[in-house]
């Protein structure tokens, strides 16, 4: 296979950094290029990717499909890594893949594997995306990663790792801390996906990639011995789980522009779908229908989840989602 020019959309977010990031080292397989809404080209973020010398397309992917059109024209792989904030907005990229003759578009999934349709709103919302792929005949990959190593560890009673807590305090254990679940260190997700758009066998397919399986129990075990702490675990039964699911429903029922309260409804799905259902382990995706990443790349070596213990315990440890903290 020669070079592919690859556009990505969504460079500038924590998914779609760590893809950004992966394709451009690999410049013997790919050209980058990036796709960014006029409201945001003056950010710094988007400046940094100008200075890479990448080209960056600023076009608004709700806009007049003519444009979108001309931008994807001559692109070989689309990927959207955009948030859930602008599921919607990609359905028109879909019609523009099509017409442009766009070779293979990844849409935004990279969440947990769990089934369509009930258990998760968050997959609900990605599943009409899908849905309008397939009934245009777009050349798709979706490929989901499990949970991010980065939003996976308890905190501790020193505080010592609470620099890299998205949540904290976090020592809760859910339904026993027993059910296995695939994980991912944020920053592998682009090494798997500059190896799966490469593979031909991947085309029109599901991808599971995952650096790690473990269970709660294991997780926190790991950290108590790496760290020399005791975590004080809070037990919750799946019934706790769903009253807080419940509660947040009320919430966001009641001031529809609640967005904390839409966050708490996405964790406590996401946490009845791993712990309680078990939806997110390899043999599940499997069953849906899912080539397994490290069956497909044995050579690969992930970041191993101690590793990364270590990495945080050392204070190298990185808190996602930073640029919304620091109001950028
Ligand atoms: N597996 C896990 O543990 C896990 C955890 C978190 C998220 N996820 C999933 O990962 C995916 C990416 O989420 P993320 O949290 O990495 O994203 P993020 O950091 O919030 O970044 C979102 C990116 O999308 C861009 N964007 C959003 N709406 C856009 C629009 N209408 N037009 C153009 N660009 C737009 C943003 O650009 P601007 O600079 O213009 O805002 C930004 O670059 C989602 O599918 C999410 O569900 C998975």
């Amino acid at each position: 296979m020669g070079k592919q020019r690859v556009l990505i959309l969504g460079a500038t977010g924590q998914t779609g950094e760590s893809i950004f990031n992966a394709l451009l080292k690999d410049t013997e397989s790919f050209d980058v290029e990036a796709l960014v809404r006029p409201a945001s080209a003056e950010k710094p973020e988007v400046k940094n990717l100008t200075a890479l010398g990448v080209k960056v397309h600023v076009v608004d992917i709700s806009g007049p499909m003519d444009e979108l059109v001309r931008v994807l024209t001559g692109v070989d792989v689309l990927i959207s890594a955009v948030d859930p904030s602008g599921q919607q907005a990609q359905l028109q990229l879909v019609t523009a893949a099509k017409q442009a003759g766009v070779k293979r578009f990844v849409p935004s999934a990279f969440i947990t594997v769990a089934p369509p349709r009930g258990v998760m709103a968050l997959r609900d919302g990605k599943e009409e995306l899908y849905q309008e792929i397939w009934k245009q005949s777009v050349p798709y990959t979706i490929i989901d990663v499990g949970y991010w190593y980065q939003l996976s560890f308890p905190t501790l009673p020193s505080g010592r790792v609470d620099y890299a807590a998205a949540i904290k305090p976090k020592t809760e254990i859910h339904a026993g801390g027993t059910a296995p679940t695939m994980l991912t260190d944020l920053r592998d997700i682009g090494r798997f996906v500059a190896l799966i758009i490469k593979d031909p066998r991947t085309l029109n397919k599901y991808v599971a990639a995952y650096g790690h399986v473990s269970s709660e129990n294991e997780i926190f075990a790991l950290m108590e011995e790496m760290s020399g702490e005791k975590i004080e675990r809070k037990h919750l039964s799946p019934d706790e789980m769903e009253k807080m699911r419940v509660e947040a429903a009320a919430t966001v029922k009641a001031e529809p522009n609640n967005w904390m309260a839409w966050g708490k409804i996405a964790i406590a799905e996401y946490e009845y779908s791993k712990y309680v259902r078990g939806d997110n382990t390899p043999e599940y995706a499997k069953y849906l229908g899912y080539l397994d990443a490290r069956e497909l790349y044995p050579e690969f070596q992930p970041m191993s989840f101690k590793a990364f213990v270590a990495e945080l315990l050392e204070g190298k440890g990185e808190m996602p989602y930073k640029r919304y903290r620091s109001g950028s």
